[in-house]
């Protein structure tokens, strides 16, 4: 049997063993998502004891992802290195390959849903979710402009993404004007009713992917489809990142539909 796993300290109820166990079940695949929540400091000899024992891959949560990255045994792709954070190891090979899936969580999500990677992005947030929002949507062509309630972090970041700019939080409603694609990558939403975004800078020609997942319908993607724009909710999100997990891990192309399926009954 194959054990595939969780790191992260609280690991709380996670969402994401009974998404990859249905992908399991659907191929026929003999394989186990368990979640493990080792000590704050105790991250190395948890990826050295995993891989000593067979695990093939890892997903890695708070607070490891930039202990994932200098982990001296594991070699991050350029992308994680850009992000600066790694949340799959794959221990399958010869050598542990460390990977961000919710930068391609984010492009694969919008890509599922039709919407071109192209012409004006905004992404609100410079957390870990806006840097890896950031970078997979300027890799892809889109134009990016970043904005953030502590300023300094958007401009930092819009130095480092190619053909990106850096505004404050204010700024969103112009940027948003003349925008095709707009993220929120910020957790504005989650415990409060309220939308990072004034309702009325939202457009009918405007895709929005909220990367808050708790509440799925938030108010932004509520206000979003009031004025007739595409809305991609934040289990997409976390559909996709999974599921970028699976292929990589097990090489078989992943049950998406089953997988959106059970994760959608465990939210
Ligand atoms: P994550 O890894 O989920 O991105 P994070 O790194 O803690 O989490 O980032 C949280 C993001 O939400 C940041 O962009 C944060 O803005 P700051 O950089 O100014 O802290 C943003 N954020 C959190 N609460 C916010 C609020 N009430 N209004 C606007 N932005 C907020």
């Amino acid at each position: 049997m194959q054990v595939y796993g969780l790191l992260g300290n609280p690991v709380g109820h996670s969402l994401s063993p009974p998404m990859h166990e249905a992908g399991y079940d659907e191929r026929d695949i003999d394989a186990r998502y368990v979640t493990f929540e080792p000590d704050p400091d105790a991250f190395d000899a948890a990826v050295d004891g995993a891989r000593a024992l067979g695990v093939r891959g890892l997903n890695v949560t708070v607070p490891f992802k930039s202990d994932a990255l200098a982990h001296p045994a594991v070699e991050a792709d350029p992308l994680a290195r850009r992000i600066g954070a790694v949340n799959t190891l794959d221990l399958g090979g010869e050598t542990v390959t460390g990977h961000n899936t919710d930068a391609t969580g984010v492009t694969r999500a919008l890509e599922h849903h039709d919407i071109p990677l192209e012409g004006a992005g905004v992404v609100v947030g410079a957390g870990g979710a806006g840097r890896a929002a950031a970078f997979a949507l300027a890799d892809a062509g889109v134009d990016v402009a970043i904005a953030n309630r502590t300023t300094a972090k958007a401009v930092t970041l819009a130095d480092e993404v190619p053909g990106a700019s850096g505004h404050p939080l204010d700024a969103v409603p112009d940027l948003v004007a003349d925008a095709d694609l707009l993220v929120n990558a910020t957790s504005v939403g989650m415990e409060e009713d309220v939308s990072p975004v004034p309702a009325p800078a939202l457009h009918g020609d405007l895709a929005v992917l909220d990367a808050v997942y708790t509440p799925v319908e938030t108010r932004l993607l509520r206000d979003a489809a009031d004025a007739g724009a595409t809305t991609v909710d934040g289990a997409w999100m976390l559909l996709f990142q999974g599921v970028e997990a699976f292929e990589r891990w097990t090489g078989v192309d992943a049950p998406v539909t089953e997988m959106n399926r059970t994760l959608r009954a465990a939210l």
